[in-house]
């Protein structure tokens, strides 16, 4: 490595780790907690809030407190108490990989990066974070915060959008991980990138551990730093929503075993934004009233909705449909893109 960027970040080491110990924030999976633990916080927190998570995950660890319990759990199950937090694949990766634990390494879950790096679902960011956070082995755990804070207190224009890159930055922080507090750091550069060095707007230089030695608060040139190529654009997808209405019961369809949000349940739909009069055709004979309009946004795909209660007058069995009573739509996972629609019932 780059001498250069050896003393950098060597020199970064202690003011994050004093500055950390006064200034974290106490979250339900820091402190005493077990590597199970430090990995269901970690897979949760991917691409969402910590906020969003803190609940999810109390419930979550009340259901399922250990490894085998969480393998034996029912799929649905599963999904059921990750409803709202959206990235499914997630849970169902952590579900296969609970089974693997369970049966390969007698539930407890491996201390080595290698076998962690095995497991569906645990890539090289979270199985870092679980050797560092939950059993004290020297692995950085580098994401996209660590990225804009490195190449911030270094200045550099690498472009963050080349996966080398993270490579090269766990390489540099490898050589300079404290032995003693591996888990601590990791946690603290998550922490800088989440309450100092923010993601949107103005970092807050003032407060920061590092501002002496970073690069870019001397040259005040945070909004050049990092450096990101070729965003693709979303795809923006047109649905119309069918709240299909019998007494007190409501049709639910359960989505491909493949892709986008895979097996959850959700109100039937179709593509494209249908009139009054082409959902008056489409079924004939009952009541259509319009529920307004809702938008998702997911990772690569945009969805933009509107919708339209169907209150039929006899309850057919459509195809690949089936009816629940609206006091049990709890016990289904149905994502949050149709919360909207959920609400108007
Ligand atoms: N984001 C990802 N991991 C985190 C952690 N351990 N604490 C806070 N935010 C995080």
């Amino acid at each position: 490595m780059d001498h250069e960027v050896y003393e950098q970040l060597k020199a970064a080491r202690e003011p994050l780790l004093l500055w950390y110990d006064t200034n974290q924030r106490e979250l339900p999976w820091r402190g005493n907690v077990s590597p199970y633990e430090t990995w269901i916080s970690e897979i949760m927190l991917q691409q969402t809030r910590v906020e969003a998570v803190k609940e999810y995950y109390r419930r979550f660890l009340e259901r399922f407190p250990d490894i085998p319990t969480l393998a034996a759990a029912d799929r649905d199950e599963v999904y059921c108490l990750w409803q709202g937090l959206g990235y499914y694949r997630r849970a169902d990766m952590l579900h296969k990989a609970a089974k693997i634990v369970t049966e390969q390494y007698g539930g407890v879950l491996p201390g080595d990066h290698r076998s962690l790096l095995s497991l569906p679902g645990i890539g090289r960011y979270t199985a870092g974070a679980i050797a560092s956070i939950g059993f004290g082995l020297p692995y950085p755990a580098v994401d996209g915060n660590v990225l804009r804070v490195i190449m911030r207190l270094l200045g550099r224009r690498d472009d963050i959008a080349e996966e080398r890159l993270k490579t090269t930055v766990e390489q540099w922080l490898k050589e300079i991980y404290p032995r003693d507090r591996a888990g601590d750091f990791t946690q603290a550069l998550m922490e800088l990138g989440a309450i100092v060095c923010v993601p949107n707007g103005a970092p807050l230089c003032e407060e920061c551990p590092w501002r002496k030695l970073c690069c870019c608060n001397a040259e005040g040139n945070w909004q050049e730093i990092p450096v990101k190529s070729g965003k693709k654009s979303r795809k923006i997808e047109e649905k119309t929503v069918f709240l299909l209405r019998y007494d007190n019961a409501v049709a639910l369809h359960r989505r491909d075993r493949e892709g986008l949000l895979a097996n959850l349940w959700e109100f039937p739909n179709a593509l494209g934004h249908w009139t009054e009069q082409e959902v008056i055709e489409h079924f004939p004979g009952a009541k259509i009233k319009k529920v307004g309009k809702a938008k998702h946004v997911f990772t690569h795909i945009e969805w933009h909705m509107i919708g339209y209660e169907i209150w039929f007058r006899q309850k057919k069995k459509p195809l690949d449909l089936i009816w629940v009573e609206k006091t049990d739509l709890e016990q289904y996972a149905i994502p949050a893109a149709f919360k909207a629609f959920k609400k108007a019932l």
